[in-house]
């Protein structure tokens, strides 16, 4: 039995004016502070409550019901700390009542939570149950656009298995490239998700929930692309010193668009970056440093590896060195927005520095610095102008899109977590 017991006579009451100041100060304070977290949510490109497409949508209501269940728990809870607080402040030696066993109180906090639980799970394991089911109907159907995703260290290799990359070889393979997912608008994408490596997570925070990539076992996730823009995604899952460094983004073209994307990832590059080389189709011979792990479409660089079957670099247990391994696809690499999948913006100054510094500037990273191994400043340079004119002429395709469909992109720059480039290290 709980007895609320009347304040004790002769008890003087608390100073009142200064406590309700100070808490109206906090409770400003606090309401500024969740606030600030509410602007231009579309514009962030990570932000999880900025859902661009009925997946999104349907996580986003289940963090409406959390959000509102915590909020409905917090005001309880806090209500009642105060009113205890208050009401049975200790206002002499008495040894309050005791309430140990009190059948009712157990029942009520057995029950109440239990009914939260509820509350939360039943929508939540629909959810998830839903969406499995879509991935396992878009796979059993004709209609659904595939994409096949590897997750390496660090970085994402994306193909098209009903894409060839050439329509009159089907030996080509399909058409591959590296943290940057093509889809037409209104695909119902499916994407197979594996890993060669370890484990890694594939999330677009404003198309998809997360889904792991395991060693051994594929999974699948599937969403419609429903309005045209550009979606940036990340690695959710720890995977090793670059984790933070395996963005990539979900680019969705309208159809004209998306089909002039795979024309000019066919066509071959039409400029050479090394004039004493008569075949435009012939990457300059600094390059062939690089073709071992990299692949161009259209040049000779075709021998590097590709696909589950092919280990991305791993350090050696028996030296402990990194053994580089099959790199990221570079065809069209001029049109990507980003060097080492969101680490730096591409430009001819940042690839310059990617190629002196890579190890400086990606941690962790597999590919071997070049330059410190003996590459000159003009085959450097050289590099730089072959890999910046792997894109079409004309443009690429897809470079007006909007972040997050809706409103203008913001500046979101790639960021190079070794600012000072000091002296160079030759
Ligand atoms: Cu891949 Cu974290």
């Amino acid at each position: 039995m709980i007895r609320l017991g009347p304040r004790q006579e002769g008890q003087s009451a608390p100073p009142r004016g200064r406590w309700p100041r100070a808490a109206a100060v906090l409770a400003l304070a606090a309401v500024v502070l969740v606030l600030s977290g509410c602007t231009a949510e579309i514009a962030q490109p990570f932000s999880t409550i900025a859902p661009q497409n009925e997946k999104t949508e349907d996580i986003q209501n289940l963090y409406k019901i959390t959000f509102w269940a915590s909020l409905v728990v917090f005001i309880g809870v806090q209500v009642a700390i105060g009113y205890t607080a208050l009401r049975f402040r200790r206002r002499n030696e008495d040894r309050p009542e005791q309430v140990h066993g009190s059948r009712k109180l157990e029942i009520a906090w057995t029950i109440i939570p239990a009914v939260i639980l509820l509350v939360l799970f039943i929508p939540t394991a629909q959810t998830i149950f839903d969406h499995a089911n879509d991935a396992d109907r878009a796979a059993a159907s004709d209609e659904t656009f595939r994409v096949n995703v590897i997750g390496k260290q660090w970085w994402w290799e994306i193909s098209y298995p009903d894409i060839p990359a050439n329509p009159d070889d089907p030996e080509a393979g399909p058409i591959v490239t590296a943290n940057e997912v093509f889809v037409p608008v209104g695909a119902n994408v499916l994407f197979s998700l594996a890993s060669n490596n370890v484990i890694h997570s594939f999330w677009v925070p404003q198309l998809s929930g997360k889904m792991d990539l395991i060693p051994g076992h594929d999974n699948k996730m599937q969403f419609v692309a429903e309005k045209p823009g550009e979606y940036w995604g990340e690695c959710a899952e720890f995977c090793g010193a670059s984790h933070a460094w395996m963005r990539f983004k979900v680019n969705v073209l309208p159809r004209e668009e998306f089909d002039a994307w795979v024309a000019a990832w066919r066509t071959p590059p039409a400029f050479d970056a090394n004039a004493e080389t008569a075949d435009v189709a012939e990457a300059p011979p600094a390059f062939g440093a690089c073709i071992a792990c990299h692949r161009v479409s259209g040049t000779n660089a075709q021998v590097a590896g590709q696909g589950i079957a092919q280990n991305p670099g791993y350090v050696d247990p028996a030296t402990g060195e990194p053994v580089p391994g099959p790199g990221p696809n570079l065809t069209l690499m001029g049109c990507r927005d980003t060097i080492g999948a969101g680490i730096l913006e591409n430009t001819p100054e940042n690839m310059e520095t990617w190629l002196k510094r890579t190890d400086e500037v990606k941690e962790g990273v597999y590919m071997p610095n070049y330059y410190k191994q003996g590459l000159t400043d003009e085959q450097i340079a050289e590099l730089v102008d072959y890999l910046e004119s792997l894109r079409p002429a004309d443009g690429c395709p897809g470079d007006d899109l909007l972040v997050g469909s809706e409103v203008a992109a913001p500046v979101i720059e790639a960021q190079d977590p070794n600012e000072d480039p000091g002296e160079d290290p030759q």
